[in-house]
């Protein structure tokens, strides 16, 4: 056992759940394996708690850090502002920068609210359109991380939020009264969505849905929603916490040719300093004077000078083309490694954001092995890549080898049927569930 899964272990009797966020409990990657804290992280070069290196050729800090860790404008920016002083009585004057910036990135919206993380962005965004409308309903589409709004959807059916990126959310918790406020509708199912959105006629305040994430729109999928709100004085909501500065500077719909009501940004935006930001037009964005949205550390001043340097930074460097050609890169090296072992994987999502599965009755178990050999030999890997700008071409390179070298291994165990003898630990788990 290592530091780092000896630290786990105190953790999970001291933190509930073990993490403050699921994506990053080890038992996702490889239980009793995964280094699971980090000493020091540089563009994807992770050293953890033993001084091991490693190359992070999985989620990069969780789709946070696009530009790569500790990235060195955006980490000047940062420190500047420490030095300057975080956190005062007074507000920091970058809101204003920041939200012109937002506001010159996309034309369509006239106004900007903040706060910190995605998921009370997203909490934030609802709000204000509930607020805006006077109704209640809410058709969703995506993840939109872990606020009563949105668990509400499971109130009803426990698994009705499955096929939105993360399955097994318990809405235990949620008041029960919030039944029937939020309902899911699949992405590029017009048809499932038009009778939906039918049967509450008259009482949807917003539909809030991820412009893409896994399949690009088809048959106008984004613009017949954007017409159909519009006639309706339906609120549209476009969730970029993810999506967003991967395809373009700034949100995903400019590339996607669609406008929003409200947009939402985190992660990304702020290459890991923490800030989200609500966007809109004017005309839904001042409800939020209506009603009562307001936090401390929202006005704090790290955040935001973090986000002006990467955005900044995202303007002036073309950061989506390269993204793109790791995207490309990756789903090569997947595609050519499975046919030389014919070992059958399904490769899915938008370049920046590749995934693959593998085709077999035990998937998980195939993914735990792939994770423990990449592991072995210096990555941390999954079955999905989160493209960065720190993914150079020498470290694909390397990449490359490795996923040869050990999709052939697979292939051998499958063959002798003793993949689980191999395994060190357990099984890795695929969505919320409680730890033991
Ligand atoms: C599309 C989307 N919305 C919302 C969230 C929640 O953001 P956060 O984890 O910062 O609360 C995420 C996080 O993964 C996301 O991908």
């Amino acid at each position: 056992m290592g530091k780092g899964q000896d630290l786990y272990l105190k953790a999970k009797k001291i933190i509930p759940g073990g993490t403050q966020l699921l994506s990053k409990r080890p038992e996702m990657f490889l239980p009793d394996q995964w280094p699971s804290y980090y000493e020091k992280a540089k563009g994807c070069v992770v050293t953890d708690l033993d001084g091991n290196e490693y190359y992070d050729v999985s989620y990069m800090g969780i789709g946070a850090c696009v530009l790569g860790y500790a990235f060195d404008p955006v980490d000047k920016a940062a420190e500047e502002a420490i030095e300057k002083g975080g956190m005062c009585t007074l507000n920091a004057p970058e809101e204003v920068s920041v939200a012109e910036k937002l506001l010159e990135l996309h034309p369509w919206a006239d106004m900007v609210r903040y706060s910190k993380a995605g998921g009370e962005a997203m909490a934030i965004a609802t709000r204000i359109a509930r607020t805006a409308t006077n109704k209640d309903i809410v058709l969703v589409c995506g993840y939109h991380g872990w606020q009563d709004w949105y668990l509400a959807t499971n109130l009803g059916d426990k698994s009705a939020l499955n096929p939105h990126h993360l399955s097994g959310l318990d809405p235990r918790g949620v008041p029960k009264e919030l039944k029937g406020t939020t309902l899911p509708f699949l992405y590029n199912d017009w048809e499932g969505f038009l009778s939906l959105a039918g049967k509450y006629e008259g009482q949807i305040a917003a539909v809030v849905m991820e412009p893409i994430r896994n399949d690009y729109p088809i048959d106008g999928f984004l613009q017949k929603i954007r017409h159909y709100t519009e006639q309706k004085g339906i609120v549209l909501v476009f969730d970029e916490i993810t999506a967003g500065f991967r395809l373009t500077c700034g949100g995903s719909h400019l590339a996607l040719g669609v406008n929003p009501d409200i947009a939402v940004f985190a992660k990304g935006m702020g290459n890991g300093y923490p800030l989200s930001a609500i966007i809109g037009r004017s005309s839904i964005m001042t409800a939020a004077q209506e009603t009562f949205i307001s936090s401390t550390f929202w006005t704090e001043r790290v955040g935001l000078c973090g986000a002006l340097a990467s955005i900044t930074y995202f303007q002036e460097h073309e950061v989506e083309k390269h993204l793109e050609s790791v995207g490309k890169r990756v789903q090569k090296i997947w595609k050519a490694a499975s046919e030389k072992h014919t070992l059958p994987i399904e490769i899915g999502g938008i370049l920046p954001l590749s995934h693959f599965g593998f085709v077999d009755k035990e998937p998980l178990l195939m993914k735990t092995y792939f994770i423990q050999l990449m592991l072995e030999r210096g990555f941390l890997a999954s079955t999905a890549l989160y493209a960065s700008l720190a993914h150079t071409v020498d470290v694909l390179d390397q990449y490359e080898q490795a996923i040869f070298e050990v999709f052939g291994i697979i292939k051998d165990a499958m063959i002798a049927g003793n993949i689980k003898e191999k395994l060190k630990g357990p099984v890795c788990h695929a969505g919320f569930q409680r730890l033991n």
